[in-house]
């Protein structure tokens, strides 16, 4: 095959579940977020994965990827973080999925369709502590949440709210979201007279706050071995995801020779100069272009030009040993060296999320083992 493809190392996420599960405060349950396809790792998969080693929630962003997520583990609690809409409250009944609601009418709307349906539908309350996005103000859960309580088609079993920042430099943002929370956790708690599950740290609050562990944890990015960068964190995991090609031609080419639309490199001496298939349309970012670099036979090679829709070019220099056919490694590691995607973030001005996510479904995934 010519075209990109990705290996994903199941036996990879399952030791850095494992980290996880022995490293957190005891009692703190896992709920790992597989939103946008596993973070370009593949929903199924990896759900499966994670629900054979023990995590007993799952968190996505859509509706639509939580009935994926059913599929792939019938016994799983799954949650919502974004609003589903009222047309959805029976099929989320059906399928036990639980959503988040985000204000007072969105909680009224899901009620009355809970009602209709003839159900009861079990909901988180998302509180907005500073992230400014969706979610109940502070003030508001005071307000708000009394009536809702008394719904008698939802039922409230927990409560959350995500950090917009995680700032070693400025603690006090984070420390101020969390007050928000508790206030926000223990208004709420008095109001329904019992416990709530509490949640709040994704995998930076997770590093740094141990203490707020709760009830359980939302780790995306640390799960698939990212956001561990520094030694001294309290978790290190490993990426499992790599991404190869192929190299399809390779030519030497004088000194001063132009690559790529537009001239935007020239060789600098004689060189070899290889083509590889992949490109912005697989989801290779194309601000790597003359930025971005991958390893062949074991060395590390600049990616050189524009990157076009299906194909980049690396520089390999004059001497370098290969042929068409060889493996090249886009994301991974070779022999010594490795290219991984926070690495290629930082090179295209982006972070490992983005260049993840971006990765084209269409690519084929082969799963270890
Ligand atoms: C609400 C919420 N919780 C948790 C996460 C996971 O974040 P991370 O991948 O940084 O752990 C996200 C990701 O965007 C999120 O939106």
């Amino acid at each position: 095959m010519q075209s990109p493809s990705l290996s994903i190392d199941l036996n990879v996420l399952s030791a850095n579940i494992q980290k996880l599960k022995s490293g957190l405060s005891p009692g703190t349950a896992i709920m790992f977020v597989v939103k946008s396809d596993a973070y370009g790792h593949g929903i199924g998969p990896v759900v499966q994965q994670a629900a054979r080693d023990g995590v007993p929630w799952f968190a996505v962003a859509y509706f639509e990827e939580a009935i994926e997520v059913r599929q792939a583990a019938p016994e799983a609690e799954i949650l919502v973080l974004g609003p589903i809409t009222p047309e959805e409250v029976p099929e989320a009944l059906r399928l036990q999925i639980t959503p988040t609601v985000v204000d007072v009418e969105h909680a009224n709307a899901l009620g009355k369709a809970a009602r209709q349906a003839g159900g009861t539908l079990n909901v988180h309350i998302k509180v907005d502590t500073g992230m400014g996005r969706m979610g109940f103000l502070e003030g508001a859960v005071m307000e708000d949440l009394g009536p809702i309580l008394k719904t008698g088609h939802l039922h409230v079993t927990g409560i959350c709210s995500h950090l917009a920042a995680v700032d070693l430099k400025r603690p006090w943002l984070q420390e101020k979201q969390h007050t928000r929370f508790r206030n926000a956790f223990q208004a709420a708690e008095e109001l329904a007279g019992r416990r709530l599950m509490r949640h709040f740290c994704s995998s930076r609050g997770i590093q740094y706050y141990p203490e707020w562990d709760y009830d359980a944890v939302r780790p995306g990015i640390l799960l698939y071995g990212y956001g561990c960068n520094d030694p001294r964190m309290r978790f290190q995991t490993q990426p499992l995801l790599q991404m190869k090609s192929r190299l399809m031609q390779v030519k030497r080419v004088p000194e001063g020779y132009p690559i790529g639309y537009y001239s935007s490199y020239r060789t600098t001496r004689e060189t070899q100069i290889a083509v590889v298939g992949a490109g912005y349309a697989d989801g290779y970012l194309r601000s790597l272009s003359n930025r971005g670099e991958a390893i062949l036979r074991g060395q590390r090679v600049p990616v050189v030009g524009r990157i076009s829709m299906n194909w980049i070019t690396l520089d390999l220099g004059p001497d370098l040993e290969c042929e068409a056919g060889d493996d090249v490694i886009l994301i991974g590691k070779q022999g010594e060296e490795t290219i991984w995607a926070d690495w290629l973030g930082r090179r295209a001005g982006t972070i490992a999320y983005e260049i993840l996510t971006a990765i084209h479904p269409r690519i084929p995934r082969s799963y270890v083992p």
